[in-house]
């Protein structure tokens, strides 16, 4: 699985990053980033669910490989 957030789409809200520290990160204005490659080992696939479920402007994406 691999995390993706939608630029066009966040708004900065930062649950993910506050759910999901070990998958997401900030940037300078607070904006959601996926640092690295962005793959979800399976032990954080539920957090990464749960990032996902609780942003408001659902911008994160996660995709099957
Ligand atoms: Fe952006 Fe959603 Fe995270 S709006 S900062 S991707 S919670």
């Amino acid at each position: 699985m691999k995390a993706h957030i939608d630029p066009q789409r966040c708004q900065g809200h930062g649950r993910c990053y506050t759910l999901a520290p070990d998958l997401f990160g900030e940037d300078d204005e607070g904006y959601g980033t996926v640092p690295g490659d962005g793959v979800v080992q399976p032990a954080q696939v539920h957090t990464a669910r749960l990032a996902r479920s609780n942003c408001p402007e659902s911008a994160i994406d996660l995709s099957e490989e």
